[in-house]
């Protein structure tokens, strides 16, 4: 990579960054279309974002940034303005330098549902989706399936009361969608959704070997889609009983490089290698 005058610069803000694989997979991606430009991990203390951001302002050779965990909410205020896709979540993954503002965007709705068509062959139009977990993962995929056109989205969690706040939001939002919540409890079972095609694990459960079962995965049937955001481990248990019982799968990964690449596309203006930045990330 050379750096020179010219070099344009990008960043994900995050605290930690120290898992991100944004820089590896970003740095394919210039690499691979020539462009003169530099991802770097920059961490942020919470309480040093605002001091971040002004730093962002100052910088004339900003190509962009990404932003993660725990600022993607936080972020929102310091900005100068939302794409529609940032205010429908209430959270913003990327920062976009226009005429001297900074706008805050969200391509992890649009990634998601990039991933499920290229890796599921699965279009949201028309669908009926469970999605485990009430975090802003969740709140991401189900605003994004609604505004798809899911017919049904059922936020299934834990906390039923978390649930309900943003099956709430996201029926405010979409009101076409029929949203609603149940409570994840290990007895529950797919059954329970009558119609399901395609479930999305967004909670942390799977992420070790020691972690419990979310619900009776036996009961889940050959025609439903299962897409578990977890891409390390490659393959959780969610995902092993969903394949063995006959059902697509895919892991996280292709959200993880489609928001990656929507983010490249909306600060160069250029198509993304997916093909190369896919590559750079693969575990
Ligand atoms: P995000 O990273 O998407 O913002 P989060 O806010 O950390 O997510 O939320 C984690 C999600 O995982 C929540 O839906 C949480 O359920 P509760 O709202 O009931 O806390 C869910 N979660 C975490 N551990 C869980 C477990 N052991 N069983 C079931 N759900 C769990």
């Amino acid at each position: 990579m050379k750096i020179d005058g010219h070099t344009k610069l990008a960043f994900v803000l995050g605290y930690p960054v120290t898992h991100s694989l944004s820089p590896a997979m970003h740095r394919a991606a210039f690499a691979a279309t020539g462009i003169n430009a530099a991802y770097l991990p920059w961490v942020v203390a919470p309480d040093r974002l605002a001091e971040a951001v002004r730093g962002l302002r100052a910088m004339e050779n900003l190509l962009g940034a990404n932003v993660t965990v725990p600022h993607k909410e936080a972020i929102v205020p310091l900005l100068d303005g939302l794409t529609p896709e940032a205010e429908a979540f209430g959270a913003v993954n990327t920062v976009l330098p226009r005429d001297g503002k900074l706008i805050g965007d969200n391509t992890d709705g649009a990634g998601f549902l990039a991933a499920l068509r290229a890796d599921l062959g699965c279009e949201a139009g028309g669908l009926t989706a469970v999605v485990l977990g009430a975090g802003g993962a969740a709140r991401a995929v189900a605003m994004s399936l609604a505004r798809a056109g899911a017919r049904r989205v059922v936020l299934v969690n834990r906390s039923l009361e978390r649930g309900r706040l943003v099956a709430d939001a996201v029926a405010a939002r979409y009101p076409a969608c029929e949203v609603t919540a149940q409570a994840l409890q290990p007895r529950w079972q797919v059954s329970e959704v009558p119609e399901i095609r395609l479930l999305v694990n967004t909670t942390s459960v799977g992420l070790h070997s020691s972690d419990p079962l979310l619900f009776a995965y036996s009961s889940l049937s050959a025609q439903i889609m299962v897409c578990d955001l977890i891409y390390n481990p490659p393959e959780t248990a969610l995902l092993q009983v969903a394949r063995s019982r006959g059902c697509r799968t895919t892991n996280g990964m292709g959200m993880l490089v489609h928001q990656g690449a929507l983010a490249f596309e909306r600060w160069t203006g250029k198509p993304a290698p997916v093909h190369a930045m896919r590559e750079a990330v693969a575990i």
